[in-house]
């Protein structure tokens, strides 16, 4: 496949990379620097010029607290410029892949994982704006993917660029902080080695629309340290806390599981969480010896 990987040094966007690559893609990998999605010209000259089958767009503004004072920022990268690149596939025939975020739900209580067809409630900007550029996808191409994706941690965001949940637990028990954690938020951490595995499988099945695509199971943020530092074999001095504990501008959803039965029902799967932490941590180590 040609594939044209927009925002490629993200976290996402470097797993996918590795593994289009071991697939034998022809792999167009284009950063923010080759290519801003809100610039109208770049995007229709990099589609023209490498005409890719299938563009990915891992970009987006998800600084969820920078969003709440940023809203023209968080509209214009995660709804206008993710309708125009969709226009811009409808035009050249290109497959568009976007990712949204399980934020878009945490309106209203659930206990149950969320399917593709639950009502959305987004409770924050940063989810408004994600949802806003669904739905402007849909409606200008009928060829696309959107993934509504959870909690994703990957070797770009241990690398300098960026960070992620798990590095900044780890920074925080190597510093001998006091770390207290919320066990009243729910999801699904997601490893994006596995995510990038299962884009890549799904994108060939040509079976359009709205996927909910995160690893397996869940857990509270405070189950996902406990697990962090059993499986990198650290010692902290972590407590459990509530999400009232903090102060934070931006409201959170206390549980935001999302159903695989979409993506499996084509056959499709992905691993645990459990499964793939001990992954990423033995990857993080191999990268930082390196
Ligand atoms: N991270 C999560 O936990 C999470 C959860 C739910 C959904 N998602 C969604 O999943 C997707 C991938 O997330 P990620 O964690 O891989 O993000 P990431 O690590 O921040 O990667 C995004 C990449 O896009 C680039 N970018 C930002 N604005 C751009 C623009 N206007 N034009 C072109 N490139 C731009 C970024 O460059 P700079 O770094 O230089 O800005 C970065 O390289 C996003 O759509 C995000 O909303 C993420």
């Amino acid at each position: 496949m040609k594939i044209l990987l927009i925002g490629a040094d993200g976290q996402l966007g470097t797993d996918f990379c590795k593994v289009s690559r071991a697939a034998g893609d022809a792999l167009v990998p284009v950063t923010i620097e080759q290519l801003d999605i809100c610039v109208d010209e770049q995007v229709s000259r990099t589609l023209a010029e490498h005409k890719p089958e299938v563009v990915i767009n891992t970009a987006a503004y998800h600084r969820v607290e920078e969003c709440e004072k940023n809203s023209a920022l968080a509209f214009e990268v995660n709804a206008t410029a993710a309708m125009k690149l969709a226009q811009a596939c409808n035009e050249s025939g290109a497959i568009l892949v976007h990712f949204s975020t399980d934020y878009v739900f945490g309106g209203y209580p659930s206990s149950t994982p969320f399917v593709e067809t639950d009502r959305p409630a987004p409770q924050s900007v940063y989810a408004t704006s994600k949802l806003a550029g669904e739905y402007l996808i849909a409606a200008n191409t009928d060829r696309y993917f959107i993934l509504r994706v959870c909690g994703l941690y990957g070797t770009a965001g241990s690398l300098g660029k960026g960070t992620n949940f798990v590095e900044t637990m780890l920074k925080k028990a190597a510093a001998g902080d006091a770390i207290r954690v919320v066990d009243d938020q729910i999801l699904t951490p997601t490893y994006t080695v596995d995510l990038a595995r299962a884009i890549r499988t799904l994108v060939p099945t040509e079976r359009f629309g709205l996927y909910h695509l995160s690893s397996e199971g869940q857990c509270s943020w405070y189950e996902l340290t406990r697990h962090i530092f059993k499986s990198a074999g650290v010692e902290a001095n972590l407590q459990p806390c509530k999400t009232s504990d903090f102060y934070s501008p931006v409201k959170r959803p206390a549980y935001s599981v999302l159903s695989k039965a979409k993506y499996r029902s084509l056959g499709l799967s992905i691993p645990t969480w459990q499964d793939a932490l001990p992954r990423y941590l033995q990857e993080r180590a191999a990268r930082k010896a390196a």
